[in-house]
Parts: structure tokens; sequence; C-alpha cells
């Protein structure tokens, strides 16, 4: 007997027409052949590995163009391995990508890929990307980024979390079926791009010129891009937004000594530091009138699932180097790592930075900034709310310089119930291969991609995802565990058949 709580979920209204629907899902249930399934994962775990280990041989690096016909090889490779497990691939091409010398090249083709169109059956569309961030030796890795390495259990390469084994386990869940030549619970789609890395260039156009055509029959979107919170698994609900902005004060036409000038020019560094620093309190404040205001109220069951999640603040202390951070709490602190929304300044152009002592007055300063956004935040408010308040504050130093904000990027954040039948699915999965109920949590950073798949094709989106908490995506020694690749497909089958059992009422 299945106890799934997608199962209990769908079952728990009280009319008795439902119940009988009931009856007949039980029934399919019983026919999942789950441990067959998970079997074939086992057996064929050093065969999954060796696939890892070609692509992560690619370096599919989309922010070099120098890369770019490796990552052109990345995604036929991709493509191929469809195909070959007999999907109905298509390369879509997405035009090309301004080079900063005016001249432009390619952008990798994004792969389509459909396993089964069967109307009765649900259909989810997996999104994934097989590009990857840079990475050299040098940079301070242990071994070669671009050869898996294992070590302890630990596959260790470039783009081995972030996004390949993720993309290769919804690869081989599908595989799995046919091999043992079980029918596919859903219809699957695949979505894989090449340009993740760099700002999905091409790919909004793409989503929205296919949304009545490849996205008409999809009924859920799943992304696998996300790293758990801790040991335990999790189904991520929602991300945070970004908007960046630019701040440039402009003074003198051009640099200046502070021998000769200082003292006599009113310098453009000082009011760029002195406006910077009415954005934020030490103590975490965001100081532009109505950002706080915008802010979704934290509601008693939201505490409640923070204090339920399993987080250890000495470790996330220890793993950054710190002896203090901004709350001595876990809901506090989770909360305004994912709920609310916070100031980062990142750097200021045209400052002198190099090591040394050069005394410059730097003519025109550049800084950057952006607010991590959260809901009920709008961009298009927040770029008011922070040009009028920063030329508010300009304005009060009475400095002769000029002040000009740009917002450059304003891309919103995402937030899913995670309470829908697809997030009751993720948590039948998950209990049924870890045998724990997983954390529900949400991402601080950005996916921008989410916003976009739900404002355009209006269907509901679960992230899902297998990476470890200490993967250090982006980062030196990136790396996947054996275990969370191996079980991680385990995860994914059992969730196309959970999904399967979600019906509309
Ligand atoms: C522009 O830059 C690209 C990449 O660095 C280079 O391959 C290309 O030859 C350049 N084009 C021109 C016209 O300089
Ligand atoms: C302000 O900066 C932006 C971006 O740097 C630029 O496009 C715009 O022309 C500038 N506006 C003024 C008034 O200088
Ligand atoms: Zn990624």
């Amino acid at each position: 007997m299945i106890q799934s709580s997608a199962h209990v979920s769908v079952c728990s209204p009280q009319m008795n027409s439902i119940s009988l629907v009931c009856l007949l899902l039980c029934t399919r249930v019983s026919s999942f052949r789950f441990e067959e399934l998970t079997q074939y994962v086992a057996s064929h775990e050093e065969e999954f590995i060796e696939t890892l280990r070609q692509w992560v041989a690619v370096e599919s690096d989309s922010s070099d163009v120098m890369k770019r016909s490796d990552l052109h090889r990345m995604m036929d490779m991709t493509a191929d391995k469809l195909r070959l497990i007999g999907g109905s691939v298509e390369m879509l091409d997405v035009g090309t990508q301004a080079l900063p010398n005016g001249s432009s090249i390619a952008l990798p083709k994004v792969v389509t890929a459909r396993f089964g169109g069967d109307p009765s059956k649900r259909t989810v569309c997996v999104y994934g990307h097989v590009d990857v961030q840079p990475a050299k030796k040098e940079d301070g890795w242990a071994t070669d980024p671009y050869e898996l390495t294992d070590i302890d259990g630990n596959l260790y390469g470039r783009g081995a979390s972030d996004n390949k084994a993720p993309v290769l386990a919804w690869i081989h869940t599908v595989e799995v079926y046919k091999a043992l030549n079980i029918d596919l619970p859903v219809n699957v789609k695949f979505i894989i791009e090449g340009m993740e890395e760099t700002g999905s260039n091409g790919l909004d156009d793409m989503i929205v010129a296919q949304k009545d055509s490849f996205f008409s029959d999809v009924d859920y979107i799943i992304i696998s891009d996300c790293v758990w919170l801790s040991k335990r698994p999790a189904l991520t609900y929602g991300t945070r937004g970004n908007c960046y902005f630019f701040a440039e004060v402009e003074g003198p036409k051009k640099d200046l000594h502070s021998g000769l000038y200082g003292g006599t020019v009113i310098e453009p560094m000082t009011d760029l530091i002195g406006i910077l620093d009415k954005l934020i309190s030490p103590s975490g404040k965001i100081l532009i009138p109505g950002i706080r205001e915008a802010v979704a109220h934290l509601s008693d069951e939201e505490w409640k699932m923070y204090q339920d999640i399993e987080f250890d603040l000495e470790s996330f202390k220890n793993d950054i180097g710190l002896s203090e951070l901004m709350y001595s709490n876990k809901v506090d602190l989770l909360a305004h790592r994912w709920r609310h929304p916070t100031v980062s300044i990142h750097g200021i152009e045209g400052a002198f930075s190099s090591p040394g002592t050069k005394t410059v007055i730097p003519a025109k300063v550049i800084a950057k900034f952006s607010i991590r956004q959260v809901p009920n935040m709008d961009p298009a408010v927040v770029e008011k709310q922070v040009t009028d308040y920063l030329h508010s504050v300009f304005a009060k130093r009475k400095s002769p310089n000029k002040l000009n904000i740009t917002m450059v990027i304003g891309a919103k954040p995402w937030l899913a119930d995670p309470k829908h039948p697809l997030y009751e699915a993720g948590k039948a999965a998950v209990k049924r291969v870890f045998a724990v109920e997983p954390d529900l949590i949400r991402e601080g950073g950005t996916i921008p991609i989410a916003k976009t798949f739900q404002d355009v094709t209006g269907k509901n989106i679960i992230m899902l995802p297998i990476g470890g908490f200490d993967d250090g995506l982006h980062s030196q020694n990136e790396k996947i565990s054996r275990y969370n690749y191996i079980e991680g497909t385990k995860l994914f089958i059992a969730y196309l058949h959970e999904v399967s059992q979600i019906k509309k009422y």
C-alpha cells in the first residue's frame, strides 16, 4: 500500500465520487515498478558516471567566446544523447550574440526533446543547462576542473553539480523507463540551453515564440538547477529577484592630483560614498523609503515552516569564516536570506584599485549596487524609489557634481505555492526514496528563467534540486556526490510517477 502525501492530498476531498477515483488511483499506484527501476539505476551507476565524465570534459564555458565551439559541441552531445534514447529532438536557432568589438557570433542552439505524446497523460517539461562557469586549475582547484575526479565518493569537476549531473539524471530517468520497457507515466519534454551562466541570451524570446507550440501541452515545468540546504533533501519554492543599479557621480573633466587640487574641489568619490552610506544601516535596515513597506508579511505558518527546517547556523558561519552574523537565530537568518530584500554594494568603477599609493582624485566614479527582490516588490517601482531617494540625499549635499542613477537589471522574484499538488508529489517522491520529509526552502539568489516561464507560459513550476549544500557551484572544487547523483536519479524516477497521479478536478 502506498502512503504518499500526494496521494493523501489527492484523496482528501469528502465527496464520494472522488473516493471512487481514489480507489482507481490506488490500483494504478500499486503497479509502479519502483524497485525494478531503481535496481537498474544502481546497476548502471558506473555507466552514468562515465557519461558525466564525458560531459564534464567539454569546456562549455558560455562566458568565453574562444570556447564557443566547445559549447556548440556540448549542445550536439546533449541532442545526440536524447536522440539515442528515442526522443524527438530539435535544435532551435536563437540568433547571435553581439561582441564588444562590434562583430557577432552564433549563440548555442537550444535543445528541445519530446518523449511520448499521450494526451491522457500529464506532460512535464524539464529545464536545464549544460554551459558552465569558467574554471582553471590555477584558480585553486585541487584537480583538473575538466577531468571528473572521484575522491571519497565526491565527483569533482566544473559543471558537475551546476548543471550537468542533474540534466543527465533527468535523461537517465527517461532512459531507465525505456530500457526496462516500462511506459513513461507522463509525457516528458526537455528544454536544455547553453547560455544560462551569462544570462540565458535568446531564451526569453524563444519561450515567447514557443508559447503556443512547444509549451501548449505542457502541464508543469521542472527545474533542477539549485541545491539542498543541508544533508536533508529539499524542494525549492521561491527565489529572490534582483534590481541592479549604476550610480555615477561626475565632477571635473579629468582626474586630478590630490596635492595640487585636494581641498579646492568637491570630490565625486566623497559624494558617492556619502550617498551609498544612506542605502542601508549597519544593522541591515534598508533606508530607501517604501521598500520595507512593500515586503510580504511573514505569516505564523511561514515562521513555523522555517522553524522546522534543518539548518546549522554554526557550520554556516564556519563555512564563510565569520564569528558573527546579522541575525543569531535560524528563523531570522533564513528569512533574511530568502524572503527579505537586501542591499549589496559590489564595487566602484573609476576608483583607483591597484596596490600602491597613487594620490588621484578620480573625475568620475560609478558605484554598482543591487537590491534583492522579494514579493511584493516591483522592479519598476523600486527603480523610482531608489532614483528619487538618492537624488534627494545627493541634493542635501549641495554638490556641484552630477549624479546619474540607472537600473540595468530588473529581475522579479519567483514564488510557488508549496501546497500545490506539484509539491505534494515532490514530498511523496522524497519520502519514497530517502524516507524523510523534504525541507521546503527558498533560494536567496535569482533564477530569472523561472519567472519568465511563469509569466509567459502560465504553467506551474517546481524546483526539485538534487545537488548537495556543499557542492560549491561557481566556486573552486565544484562537485556532486555519487550519492546525490544516483539517488537523485531515483528521486526523478519516483517524481514522474507521483506527478502522473495528480488529477484535475
Ligand atoms: C572580435 O572579437 C572576437 C573574439 O575575441 C574575434 O574572434 C574577432 O575576430 C573580433 N572581430 C574583429 C572585427 O576584430
Ligand atoms: C546616465 O548613465 C547611463 C548609463 O551609464 C547613460 O546611458 C545615460 O546617458 C546617462 N545619463 C546622463 C544624463 O548622463
Ligand atoms: Zn545552474
